[in-house]
Parts: C-alpha cells; structure tokens; sequence
C-alpha cells in the first residue's frame, strides 16, 4: 500500500473517500467536523440532532456525493471523547476507515487529519492502523476476492508540522510492516513453517536487513547441551533450530547494557504425550508467536537503529509425538546444568526457553525479555485483552510498562512472590515444569523461565490470550496480532 503526504487542501482532493475522525460530546460538531458542516450545507449539524452522528467510538457515518467536496464519499469514524483520545484511539480509527472501505470494494482514499494530538505521533499511528488494517490472513485461499486497499493519502496537517508528520510516516511504516512481518509468520500453518522454515526466514530478513544472524542446528544444540530444548524436539522428526539475531550498532559503549529478546516458538503445540484435546488444537500453529514477535521487533530495530545493543534469540521446534517422545516423570539437563522434572509435556514452553535465556546469557546479554504463549491459565486471569507481564527487578519492568502505555498495548503486571516458587520445587530433580500446588499456573510458568534468568533483570509476557484474534475486528483481521512489538521496540528506543 503506497501512503502518502499531500499539502493541497483537502477540499480539492479528487478521491473515492475522504475518512477523518468525530467525537463524542455534547456537540460532536466542532473542529474539523464543523469545517465539513458548513461544506456540506449542514449535513452534519442534521445528522447529529437525529442522534444518527454521535461520534461513539467506531460508529461509521457514511456520505455519498459529499458537497464542498471534490471526494466521492464523506467517512466519519467515530473516536470517542476529545479528552481520552490516545494514539492507541487514532490508529483504530485509521483501521476501521480502511477496513470499511476495502470491505465496499474502494481501492484508494484520503485520510483527513482531525484530532490534537502532536503532528509525529498521531502521524505515525495513522500509518500504523492503515498498514495492519490493509493486512488479510487470506494467502492460501485461491480466490482472494482482490480486498486490498492499493494507496493512501494524508491531509490536512498543520503546514508548519510536514517534517515530523514525515518522520511519523516513516517510524509507522517500519514498525507496522514489521508487525505484519510477524503476523505472516504466525499465521502460517505448521505444515508450511517448521523450525527449519522459520530459521530460513529470519536469516533471510537479517540478511536483507543488514543484522548478523547464527542458526543453530541440531547437533550444535546437541554440543553445546541444551537438553531441555532437545526434550521437547525429540518427540519429531522435525529438528529443532536456534535462532540468533544481532542488531549492533555503530557506537556502543564499553558496559553499555545488551537487551536479551528471547521469544517462544513451538511451531506446533500438541501437548506431546500429555496430549491436548483434538477440539480447537489446530490454533496451535500460533504456538510460535513469541518467536515471530522478536524476529519483527528486530526487523524494525534494523531500520530505526537505536543505540543500544539487542540479541534475539529464538529456540524453535515441534513439540508432537511419537515413539521417541518424552514421557510423564522423565528427568532432564538443561544447558545451566539443572535438573528438570517433566511432569507434563505439554509445559513445554518453558522447558526451550530455560535454555534459550541460558544461552542469552553466555552472549552476554544484561537485560531479557521473553515473550510467549506460555499458559491457558492467563485467558483464565486475564482474557484476550491484557498481556500478563512478569518480572524479577522492578525498574526493568516499570520500564516495559512505560512503553505499554505508550504504545496504547494492554499489560498487566502479576505478582511474582516467593510463595510461588515452592510449587516448582522438584521431588526427584531440582525443579519440576509443573506447579503442585493449586492454581496460579500463569505465575508458576513465570517462576520456571526465571530460575534460568537468575539474577539478570528479567520479564516475561505471556501472550497466549493476545496473540491471536478468535474473530475479526473493525481494525484487524481475524488471527495474529502481532501484540507486544510495538511495545518492544518503543522499549529499546527508549533506553
Ligand atoms: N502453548 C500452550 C499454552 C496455550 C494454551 C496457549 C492455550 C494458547 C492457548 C502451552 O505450551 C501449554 O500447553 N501450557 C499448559 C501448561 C500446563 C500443562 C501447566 C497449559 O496452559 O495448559
Ligand atoms: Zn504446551
Ligand atoms: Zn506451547
């Protein structure tokens, strides 16, 4: 999708639409939107006094044959209240404009800037919920029905503003494409991406995107001992794969920190012996979204060049059975030389991530996030709406939480108290990868990874109720989200 910036008044635009947002309040027709009252003759005022314009957040107000107008459709997307508008809000609006439009066969149209926010941002989030929006899962089906919209044009921001309206632009394509770089890849079955598949694609991004790139394949997994990893890989005839990505920039000091990106990616999640119901299994493909998310945040850090060292690192394979499979009650090393008892197969998220953060660690990484699907316990706490977060130093995490609420993604913070860590503690090895006691499954999956994280400032998301959408949104399609990107790569350029 091409997207552009246009300086021309937005009444002279010659397109199929114009899209621009309203808000809600005693009278939603003030600003922007009085301007397109008094063009269209009052329109506006009639259609707010019938309570058919109200600028409820996501309501969609459409006009043919706009007066004033050179456009050949008005859209009027509903943004809420005026005081809570947020990028999060803005790039919503952008999504459901192009998403409603598309869905009426238009190929391209304007977006008219409308709310206060500073000219980058709001910029940039445009850009970003018209680039997600313009994303469908529809890459195997034959008949694509051709909804694709082909290009974009931005208007109506203040003249004095179009340097950093540009900026905005650029920083929104990057991390917008990069999200759809990780939505590809999560959406894609595990007949199609296997963990050598997936090593393939991310040495080809880090190459294209200039970032050094290390593939570990079986036998150097084998070498180096990483015999949790290999636990979970020895059920498959598929061999496992460790991914390491490297963005260095050009002037980092000496003791400057290095950020550890350690992201989950089974490509397929059967549970193993400790088998999974047959009902809904196959979302199961999305058990690499982890994974996929740190190969997109580095695809973006590639561009933005932030000045601060970051090491991805993703342990990917299957975790299925067959006669090699491990089994209920199996002990084994992982690669820091602790024991592990596997209690259950299918809590095999943590067992390859204990290695992966082992070997984070030995590249010299000082800071870590992981990110994955760890646990169905946190639907149970938190639903399809808030990304558990976890950690083990708490300025590190207020840190991750800063650029949540920056990037308008939802966290929650969960506790993280010693009382939890007995529920691991190993009967016959020194842990065990399920907790014995009862609940707070989501916190003893937590306590696992960071056994392995020791004293390194450590957090860990879980993305099993946000990674995939169940249905379709106004903004985005059904399926990956790509959820915790944006808020990581707003966490590096913060540092
Ligand atoms: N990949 C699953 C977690 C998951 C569950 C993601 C549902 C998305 C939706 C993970 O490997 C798993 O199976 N976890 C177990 C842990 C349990 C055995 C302690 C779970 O959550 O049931
Ligand atoms: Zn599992
Ligand atoms: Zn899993």
């Amino acid at each position: 999708m091409q997207i552009t910036l246009e300086s021309k008044a937005y009444t002279s635009l010659e397109t199929e639409a114009i899209v621009t947002p309203v808000f809600e309040g005693d009278d939603p027709i003030q600003g922007r939107v009085a301007e397109l009252d008094k063009l269209t003759g009052g329109l506006l005022k009639k259609l707010a006094s019938t309570g058919e314009l109200t600028g409820k957040t996501l309501e969609l107000t459409l006009i043919h044959a706009p007066a004033g107008l050179k456009a050949a459709r008005l859209l009027l997307v509903g943004a809420g209240k005026r005081d809570q508008f947020t990028v999060a809000a803005l790039r919503k609006v952008a999504g459901v404009g192009l998403r409603s439009l598309k869905s009426k066969g238009v190929k391209s149209f304007a977006f008219l800037a409308g709310g206060t926010l500073p000219p980058e941002d709001g910029s940039q989030a445009v850009v970003e919920g018209l680039i997600t929006a313009n994303f469908e899962t529809d890459k195997y089906k034959t008949d694509k029905k051709d909804k694709k919209i082909d290009s974009v044009v931005l208007v109506g921001f203040p003249e004095g503003s179009l340097s950093e309206v540009r900026k905005g632009i650029e920083r929104g394509r990057v991390i917008a494409d990069a999200q759809n770089f990780t939505r590809d890849l999560v959406n894609e079955p595990s007949n199609k991406l296997t963990p050598r598949v997936l090593a393939e694609r991310a040495e080809a991004m880090a190459k294209e995107s200039g970032l050094a790139v290390d593939i570990l394949d079986e036998k150097k997994i084998a070498d180096l001992k990483m015999g949790a990893l290999l636990s979970v890989a020895q059920g498959s005839v598929e061999p496992p794969r460790m991914i390491v990505v490297t963005y260095t920039p050009t002037n980092v000091k000496p003791g400057a920190p290095v950020i550890g990106l350690v992201g989950k990616a089974v490509t397929f999640d059967t549970g193993g012996v400790s088998i999974k119901p047959a009902d809904g299994m196959e979302k199961m493909k999305y058990d690499m979204a982890g994974g996929a998310t740190m190969l997109g945040v580095m695809r973006a850090l590639a561009v933005l060049k932030p000045n601060v060292k970051v090491i991805g690192v993703v342990p990917a394979t299957e975790n299925v059975v067959d006669g090699r499979a491990q089994k209920p009650g199996d002990i084994q090393t992982a690669m820091s030389g602790k024991t592990i008892e596997v209690l259950n197969t299918d809590a095999e998220g943590r067992l390859i991530l204990a290695d992966a953060i082992h070997y984070a660690k030995q590249l010299g990484v000082t800071h870590i996030v992981d990110a994955a699907t760890l646990t169905g316990a946190i639907v149970v706490a938190l639903a399809n709406i808030n990304v558990g977060v976890f950690g083990s130093d708490q300025s590190w995490t207020d840190k991750l939480l800063a650029s949540a609420k920056a990037t308008g993604e939802k966290m929650w913070q969960l506790p993280m108290d010693d009382e939890y860590r007995e529920f691991i503690k190993g009967s016959f090895a020194d842990i065990q990868n399920i907790g014995s006691g009862k609940g707070g499954g989501s916190i003893t999956g937590a306590w696992f990874i960071r056994e392995f994280a020791g004293d390194t400032p450590w957090i860990h998301l879980d993305i099993a109720g946000t990674a995939w959408n169940d249905d379709a949104k106004p903004w985005l399609a059904k399926g990956p989200t790509g959820v915790a990107l944006r808020t990581l790569i707003h966490l590096v350029q913060s540092l």
